[in-house]
Order: C-alpha cells, then structure tokens, then sequence
C-alpha cells in the first residue's frame, strides 16, 4: 500500500470509528468548507455514461456523498456538485461529454459554488495532463480506481482541508505494456468496505448489480478498457456471497453478476482446498492455470443456493455480463443449464466474422470457436437468447470480410446485435495499424448490418408471439420518447413509437405504459398499474418487433413462483 492509501485508509478508518455513517450530522463542517457559505447542503447529480460496471460504480459515488450528508439533487441544472462517470470506448462517448463543457461553464457561472468531478474511463493516467484542456469546466478528475476517495477528496469525509480542485494528484498506478493505467487492486477492498458502512445507494431494490471482477487482461488491440481500467482483479468469493445473501435479504428479484469480462472470474485468486474440484481449461486465449480455484460457475451454485420461499433460490434472477469467448468452459454451460435461477441469456461478443480480423482484433479465438461454444450452449439451454457485439471497419477490413460477418448473423441468428463503427482510441495497440476504412463506407457497413439484424432480430422475436411469459417491470416508459437500451453511441433502439402501448383501452384507470423485460432478456412493453414497477407480471405477447415485444397483462401475482 502506497503512503498516500495507507493515509487515505487510515482517514476512512478514523472517520469511521469517530462518527458512524448513520450518526453523521445532516450538515457536516467540511461541506460548509467545500461550499463556503452559499448552500447548507451540497446537492448532487451523477451523469452516468457507459456500461453497466460504470452504472455500479456510480451507486458507490452516490452512496458515499449520501452517506456525508449530501442530497440527490433532481436535474444537473439544481445541483452544487455534478459527477460525471464518463465511457471512452468510442470517441463519440467522450464527445458527448466534451461537447457539455459550454453548458457546465454556464451552469458555474449562474451557481458559482457548483462543482464538476470527472470521473471513469475518461480519465487515463496517461492522458492525465490533457484533461484539464479537454474538460475545461472540471474541478477534479478521478480515475476508477480514485472513484473510492470523492467524498474524502472533496473534503467531505476527513475533516482535511479539501484536495484536489484542478486535481491531478494521483495515488498509485499499476503499468500495462510500459504505460500507467488504473490500479484495480483495491477496488476490491473498497467496496468490501463501502457495504460494510452501508455506502452503496443502489439505484434499484429489484434489480441489483453485484461487480465480481473488475479490470481487463485481455489483449484486443481496438479497446482502451485495459488502460482505463486495469488489469483483472477478482473480488473474494466469500464477500460475493455475503453480498448476494443482503441483496436476497433486501427483497432483490434480479441480480446481475459484473465484470468486464465476468467468466474470467477467480484465476487470480489463490487456490483453496474447497475448490479443489474444480478444474477448469481456457477454451481459447492465453493458458492459465485454473486448478482450485473459484469460478463463475461455483460463485453461481452458491447464489442459486441461497434459499428462498418453498425452497426455490432466493433471487429467482441471476444474469452475469460481459462474457468473452476465453472463458466459457463447460463448467460454466452446465451451470447455465442447471441452476433454476439463471436467465436464459447470454451475452457473448464475437466482434467479426472473418478469422483475419479476429486476428488483428487480438481476440485470441476464431469463428469456428465461437460456433462450436455457440452450439454448444444452444444444445445446453434450449431457446437460449443470446446477444453479441460486433465492430465494423476495423484496421483493414475488407467488402469480404465484412460480408462474413453479415452472413455469420444469417447463421447464427443472434437476437440482439449491439454494433458500432470502428473508433480509433488514444494509447490503444491498434493505433499502429492503418485506421484504412474511410468513415462513409464504416457507416454504410454499419447500417447495412443493422438492416440485416433487424430481419433477424424480427424473425426471433415473432416466435414470441402468443405466448405467456414472465416480465419484471422495470420502468414507467416515458412518454413520447425514443429508449435507449445504453448511453453509447452503440444503442439499439426499441420499436416505434407507433408501437408502443397507450392509456386507450389499457387496463384500469391507473394504467400507464410500463416496461420490464423476460428472462430470456426481452424488452415488453405493456400497460398497467404503475405500482406494478418492480414486480413480475404474466404477460400474453401480441406485437413483435425487431427490438421489443408488445403485449398484455394477464395477471400480476404476488408469488413470483406462481409464474414459473
Ligand atoms: N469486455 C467486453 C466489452 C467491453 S467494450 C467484451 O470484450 O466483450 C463493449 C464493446 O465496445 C466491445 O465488445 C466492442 O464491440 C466495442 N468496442 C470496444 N472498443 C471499440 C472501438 N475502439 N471502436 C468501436 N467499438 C469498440
Ligand atoms: Fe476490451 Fe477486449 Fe477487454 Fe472486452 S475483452 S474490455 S473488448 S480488451
Ligand atoms: Fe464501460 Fe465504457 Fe469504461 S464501456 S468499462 S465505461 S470505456
């Protein structure tokens, strides 16, 4: 531990043991500190961009300035304190923030106590000097692996002065290929610590997202996610667990296991004599030596088994996201086959479908590969849906070898494709390859793609109609508004708004247009009862389209498990 966390460490503690989280005063006197004078109490807005694991991590952010005394502040034009949680992936994801800074400037000059934290995959060790000028109207800017100290950094949590406007101080780096990237190794003990002060505010008492592993080891040339987010560090089985068992306790339907590459949970844990039966082989990729380790597929059993009413699993929904072809070991199919709580969903990204490019991807697997698994899943959980994301006009990629990939949709028939063009990123191997696709013919590639997926996605999805399944409604859809499943620029949009549900001839007075999705991770529209946000529903399907269903309420019990 580097002296600065042994410091910051130190400081939590401290705090910790002076002032319980629940016993602080709503005021504490370092906000008055980090606000002179001008608000009682700081109120925030998190911005939250990207993947479900920045979605997770945004919780945390929250929680902590909740556990200060801070409030949620309703928009960003009311709030004294803006985190943005920024996405880098594409070029067009940090844009979009870049492209805020003229508003936020205007924002700070009406309220000239707000301040701005950047936070995320925008910010890069290596970048560090070039943010301020990118993100002129930022105060202070936090890595991922900073994301644990902005309460403490803000002055909020220690009752030092407060660090780090215009910050640039960093606490320890780990190096990928010779290059400062963000630490992932304490992640996994700050969030053991952020539960155990009760400091996570989750955005959801339904559905829960539970990260397992974070960072990535994986070699794909195009991706900045290893130097955003560092290498890959597993959380201890046993937290995972015990986390799981209160987010059962909490009344959770629905969990969602994270990590950017979640199936490669465990190879770098130790091994343990309980784990002794596992013996798990990379399917593709780099060799490790996995004997005794945890797995996802163990960290599963053990959350299927945590028990529930009439003995069934205590959270009837269990989902786990980003799985890469390396990783998806028969242990791991068996489990997916077996445990009743999980979804019959897969996300497996194949990226291309020509093997040259999959080679230049740095991908480590061919088509073959992936089909073989593919086929071997379908075998396992019959009807499995199974999405994937794919990248057009990367380095060199020719009219054939685009057309391979369009014909492999014909062939294996996903049901949702999240697409995106080629987007060269800072620091990233393949800057050294020639970004040779010219952005017309990316964008043709893209929209011929998505053309060919949505006679696809359409075919799958009317297989669905007449049909009773169960949906956990999650969302009051707003009105007049298209959905964006994601903040990228890769978002797939749902049906027309032609399409989707209106009051007329819903059921009951109270009805409004809701949303939810199945296990098999469709997107339903329905109408009904406001109150049934949060709850599963028996739904008959009467519309398909190539993103999302339509259908109507048959009934709304009580006992989840009277649907299954
Ligand atoms: N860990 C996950 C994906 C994380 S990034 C995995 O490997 O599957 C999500 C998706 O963004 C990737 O699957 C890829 O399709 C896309 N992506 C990543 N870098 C990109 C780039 N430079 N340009 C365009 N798309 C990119
Ligand atoms: Fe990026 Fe590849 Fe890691 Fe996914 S597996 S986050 S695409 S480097
Ligand atoms: Fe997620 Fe975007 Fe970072 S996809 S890991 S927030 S670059």
């Amino acid at each position: 531990m580097s002296e600065r966390q042994t410091w910051v460490a130190q400081a939590m503690r401290l705090r910790s043991m002076a002032e319980p989280a629940a016993a602080l005063p709503r005021v504490h006197p370092a906000v008055a500190e980090f606000r002179p004078g001008s608000y009682e109490t700081p109120s925030f807005f998190v911005w939250t961009l990207g993947c479900q694991m920045n979605q997770s991590d945004s919780e945390e952010m929250a929680g902590q300035l909740l556990a200060v005394g801070c409030e949620r502040a309703a928009a960003m034009e009311s709030a004294d304190l803006i985190v943005i949680n920024t996405c880098a992936v594409r070029e067009h994801a940090e844009a979009k923030v870049i492209g805020r800074q003229g508003r936020l400037a205007e924002l700070k000059r009406a309220n000239p106590g707000l301040r701005v934290v950047l936070t995320g995959c925008g910010v890069r060790e290596s970048e560090r000097s070039g943010l301020v000028k990118r993100f002129p109207a930022v105060d202070m800017f936090l890595r991922p692996d900073e994301e644990p100290e902005l309460a403490l950094r803000l002055g909020l949590v220690s009752a030092q002065a407060p660090v780090g406007l215009r910050s640039t101080a960093t606490a320890a780096t780990t190096v990928l290929s010779g290059r400062p990237v963000s630490a992932a190794d304490n992640l996994a003990h700050n969030r053991a610590t952020a539960l155990a002060e009760g400091r996570i505010a989750r955005s959801s008492n339904v559905s829960a997202w539970l990260p397992v592993v974070y960072g990535c080891d994986k070699t794909c040339t195009y991706c900045i996610v290893p130097f955003a987010r560092g290498p890959e560090r597993s959380r201890p089985f046993d937290e995972i667990v015990a986390e799981a068992r209160s987010i059962a306790a909490a009344g959770a339907r629905e969990l969602t296991l994270l990590g950017q590459n979640v199936n490669s949970y465990g190879h770098d844990l130790p091994a343990e004599e309980r784990f002794g039966h596992i013996c798990t082989e990379r399917s593709s990729g780099r060799k490790l030596d996995l004997q005794g380790r945890p797995d996802l597929a163990e960290l599963m059993r053990t959350i299927d088994a945590i028990p529930g009413p009439a003995g069934k699993p205590a959270i009837p929904r269990l989902r786990f996201i980003t799985s890469h072809p390396w990783d998806l070991s028969d242990r791991l199919i068996d489990v997916m086959a077996q445990l009743p709580s999980v979804c019959e969903h897969l996300h497996l990204p194949i990226q291309s479908g020509n093997d040259e490019m999959l080679r230049r991807m740095g991908r480590q697997y061919t088509v073959r590969h992936y089909r073989e698994r593919l086929a071997k899943i379908r075998a396992a959980v019959p009807g499995i849906a199974i999405s994937t994301d794919i990248i057009v006009g990367f380095c060199g990629e020719s009219e054939f070898q685009f057309q391979a990939t369009l014909g492999l949709l014909e062939e294996l028939r996903f049901d949702t494709v999240f697409a995106a063009a080629y987007s060269p990123r800072p620091g990233t191997p393949a800057l050294a390859m020639a970004d040779d696709v010219p952005a017309a013919v990316k964008r043709r590639r893209l929209n011929e793609l998505l053309a060919r997926q949505e006679g696809v996605g359409l075919a799958l999805n009317e297989a669905w109609l007449g049909r009773d399944v169960e949906v956990l409604v999650d969302q009051i859809t707003p009105p007049r508004r298209r959905i964006e499943i994601d903040d990228s620029d890769a978002e797939e949009l749902d049906m027309p708004l032609s399409a989707i549900p209106t009051l007329e001839g819903s059921a009951g007075e109270r009805s409004v247009a809701l949303a939810g999705r199945t296990r098999h991770n469709k997107l339903v529209h329905l109408a009904g009862d406001p109150d049934l946000v949060g709850h599963p529903v028996r739904v008959h399907i009467e519309h398909a389209g190539p993103f999302a269903l339509r259908g109507r309420l048959v009934d709304a019990p009580d006992e989840p498990d009277a649907l299954a």
